[in-house]
């Protein structure tokens, strides 16, 4: 009897260390993983000083792209991602005060950060839609960079991204998806964008920068920017957007007024408020010429 415990104590045992040895060597992938240094050659982007220019940054910094809405109004950065089992993660102070990255960042480097999701020592930014941003013309990329340049420094110390044993673990396992530097074709070419106008292409455009995919889903059928976040309806003809004039549109993303209900801020229709009359006319059109998808909400 004494022999056959014994030979099943070591057989958990066997099971156990068999366990942590996967466990630290899937967590180590994971940390080489996001430990990788990315070195990427960066485009050549005119950087305008006039205050036009500036004036364009702000806008699209601002109502279209929520740049503020991760880093705060002033852009000082705060925690942004916070879970004691996986780790926390800054949105940066992005100001040339005390702890932020401003006074240090040279144009290539805010070009980098934007189109490649590289920081100037090559890590990967978490979090950050490098993804989207990449889609944005030259000339609109230089306007946001002008308009970065102009923000007043604010001292406050924001860290570097930290995660946990289950952190690590969970990115190799892809549990918490790609990030953006990873989705990014680093030697391909950025596409050429539209011109601004009240066209659906336009509209297409400012969907992709205004990050409208991280919460309604790459085909914008519906979805969640992660585990545990609000559910983003299905934004095409298969939602209730199919019986939604553009006034209903409009009225959605000036107010937060559905026709049916009053939306959370969990969408941040408050800072999309602040978009033009010609650019929700481009987003109208293109979201009501889209197919319509089921909608796959919960
Ligand atoms: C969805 C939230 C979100 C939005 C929107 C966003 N950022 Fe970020 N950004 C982050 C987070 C989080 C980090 C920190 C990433 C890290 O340290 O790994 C970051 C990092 C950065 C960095 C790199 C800082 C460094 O460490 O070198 C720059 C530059 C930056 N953001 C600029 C911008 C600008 C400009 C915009 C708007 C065009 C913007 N961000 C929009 C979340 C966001
Ligand atoms: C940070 C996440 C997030 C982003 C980014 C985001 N949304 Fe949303 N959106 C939501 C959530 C969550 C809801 C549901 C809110 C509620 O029901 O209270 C919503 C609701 C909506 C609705 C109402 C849909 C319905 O069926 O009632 C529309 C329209 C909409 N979003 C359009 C957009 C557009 C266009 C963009 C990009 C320009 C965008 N959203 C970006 C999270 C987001």
């Amino acid at each position: 009897m004494k022999k056959v415990l014994r030979w099943i104590g070591i057989g958990l045992g066997g099971v156990v260390g068999v366990l942590v040895i996967s466990v630290l060597v899937i967590s180590f992938m994971g940390a080489r993983r996001l430990n990788r240094t990315y070195e990427v050659a960066v485009d050549a982007v005119p950087i305008p000083t006039d205050a036009a220019a500036v004036a364009r940054g702000e806008h699209l910094a601002t109502a279209v792209s929520g740049c503020n809405d991760c880093h705060l109004k002033d852009y000082s950065g705060e925690l942004f991602f916070d879970d004691p089992a996986i780790g926390q993660i800054y949105a940066t102070n992005l100001t040339a005060g005390q702890g932020g990255i401003g006074a240090a960042y040279t144009d290539e480097d805010w070009v980098r950060a934007l189109t490649h999701g590289v920081s100037p020592d090559g890590r990967i930014l978490m979090l950050m839609p490098s993804q989207y941003f990449r889609y944005y013309s030259d000339a609109d990329l230089g306007a946001i960079i002008a308009y970065m340049k102009t923000i007043p420094p604010v001292d406050n110390e924001t860290l570097l991204p930290q995660f946990t044993l289950m952190g690590r673990l969970l990115f190799a396992l892809n549990a918490l998806g790609e990030a953006p530097a990873e989705m990014i074709d680093h030697e391909g070419e950025r596409s050429s964008a539209p011109p601004a106008g009240a066209t659906a292409e336009y509209g297409e455009l400012l969907v992709t920068v205004g990050t409208c995919k991280d919460c309604h889903s790459a085909n914008l059928a519906g979805g969640r920017p992660g585990p545990n976040e609000p559910w983003g309806p299905n934004l095409t003809p298969g939602g209730r957007l199919a019986s939604w004039t553009e006034a209903d549109f409009v009225a959605v993303m000036r107010e937060g007024k559905a026709p049916d209900r009053q939306l959370s801020e969990a969408m941040p229709w408050q800072s999309y408020r602040g978009m033009t009359d010609e650019e929700l006319q481009a987003v109208w059109l293109y979201l009501s010429g889209l197919d319509a998808l089921a909608a796959i909400e919960p």
